[in-house]
């Protein structure tokens, strides 16, 4: 065997001469000792794009191909919902930036609404805690949540996900090739969806290449500008934050911006169109009777019981966030020139909000400018849309696949 050690010894480049050399090289390396035949290491499949830090994993779960591949299975398994209809890729849609663009709040089994938006999972391998109000931290865990989720995936048990999974010749060997002989278990499903996950990074955007790039041309002079409303004026990086070296747009702490409470107050009149000619205002004694009542919502008061806590949700990534509309935890805001202005206003105004959400007075340009910005940060991630909507076995008439 060629030991390292002994070839970078070789003067020059060893592989030019290698046709004449290797007698020589044969005969140098014999005095180093083999080292007896070991098993491969394992190796994270994740190779990390420009703009993003090391893909962080726990030392048990070394996300490698095999546990990347399962995973992707997994997620796109509709039969893994009670029904057999539901898959986690069904809210977290490969082409729609991984979350649902068509609508505010998930849709779950049987028409069931789950009572916020769904996120990305687009670079959610960097999140040190999960969901709007971080009420899990591992992804190794999380996937159980919608699995046995009434409104998600409506499971009656992990064991009736295992056993399924048991009973489907599909799988035969996967677990066992990507976990070293075990077979499905609520470790090794949690395991391999979270090895998936923490593949889908998405970097490389043009803001990535004007930033940690060295190409000063990858951003217009507007969107230039539009940077520094978000790390001057604007205050946006305060929460969304850009390193030096790489950047996720998010602090990962949770902010009372006003939302949750504004959605928390009964409208005092409401705009209902009857036909399309003839519109009325309908007052919240009229409207109630027939109105779906409010989920309610405190967010990260839920968790931890602190009412500092109330209406207080995660800082999301602002990564491809072009891609992600509709925006906030309840999806209540539906473009960024929306956001925009919501953050030009100083939030919602609600009484507890945060000091660090406040009135703006950015000109029309300057909004403009911010939003022309925000769409530069859509990523690189073509190849885990393409993979899946391949896994997915769903295929709609629509005009999207999926
Ligand atoms: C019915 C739609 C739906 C399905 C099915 C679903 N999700 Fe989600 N997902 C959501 C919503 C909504 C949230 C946010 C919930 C919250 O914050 O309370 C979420 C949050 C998440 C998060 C946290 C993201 C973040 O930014 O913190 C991850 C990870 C995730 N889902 C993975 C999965 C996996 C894995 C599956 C399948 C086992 C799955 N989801 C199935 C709608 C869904
Ligand atoms: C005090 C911290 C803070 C500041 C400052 C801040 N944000 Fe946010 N941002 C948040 C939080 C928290 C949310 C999530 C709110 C929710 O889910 O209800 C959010 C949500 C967003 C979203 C929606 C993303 C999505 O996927 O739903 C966008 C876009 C956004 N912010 C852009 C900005 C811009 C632009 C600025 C500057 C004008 C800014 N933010 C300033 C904390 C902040």
């Amino acid at each position: 065997m060629i030991s390292r050690r002994c070839c970078s010894k070789m003067p020059g480049n060893p592989c030019r001469a290698l046709a004449l050399a290797l007698a020589a090289l044969f005969a140098a390396c014999s005095e180093v000792p083999a080292t007896p035949a070991q098993a491969p290491a394992e190796m994270s499949a994740i190779a990390v794009p420009l703009g993003l830090p090391p893909m962080p994993y726990p030392a048990g779960n070394v996300p490698t191909a095999e546990r990347v591949e399962l995973g992707r299975k997994l997620f796109f398994d509709r039969r893994l919902s009670f029904n057999g209809t539901m898959s986690c890729g069904m809210c977290h849609v490969p082409d729609h930036g991984f979350t649902s663009n068509e609508l505010r709040m998930s849709i779950g089994n049987e028409g069931a609404t789950v009572r916020r938006n769904a996120p990305t999972v687009l670079n959610v391998g960097y999140h040190t805690s999960l969901f709007h109000d971080g009420r899990d931290r591992e992804l190794e865990t999380q996937a159980w949540g919608p699995f046995l989720a009434n409104n998600e995936m409506a499971n009656p048990s992990m064991g009736h996900v295992i056993d399924k999974l048991r009973s489907l010749p599909d799988y035969g060997g996967m677990f066992e090739r990507a976990f070293g002989g075990r077979g499905p278990s609520a470790d090794t499903v949690g395991q391999a969806i979270a090895s998936y996950e923490r593949s889908l990074v998405s970097g490389n955007s043009r803001f990535d290449r004007f930033r940690y790039g060295g190409d000063a041309g990858a951003l217009s002079a507007q969107e230039q500008r539009g940077f520094a409303v978000f790390s001057g004026k604007g205050r946006c990086a305060t929460c969304h934050l850009v390193g030096d070296t790489s950047a996720l747009f998010s602090d990962f702490r949770f902010y009372n911006t006003g939302i949750g409470w504004v959605r928390g107050l009964p409208p005092s009149t409401v705009h209902v169109q009857l036909t399309p000619d003839y519109s009325t205002e309908l007052t919240e004694k009229e409207i109630l009777p027939i109105s779906e009542t409010v989920p309610n919502d405190v967010g990260r008061f839920e968790i931890t019981l602190d009412p500092d806590d109330r209406w207080a949700y995660k800082t999301p990534t602002l990564r491809n966030v072009a891609l992600t509309a509709p925006y906030m935890h309840d999806g209540s805001l539906s473009t960024l020139e929306e956001v925009v202005e919501f953050y030009d206003k100083g939030g919602a105004g609600a009484p507890e909000q945060s000091p660090l959400i406040v009135p703006l007075a950015l000109s029309a340009e300057e909004k403009a400018d911010l939003v022309s910005f925000l769409k530069t940060l859509n990523g690189e991630h073509e190849t885990h849309v393409r993979e899946g909507l391949q896994q997915s076995s769903y295929v709609s008439t629509g005009s999207h696949r999926y």
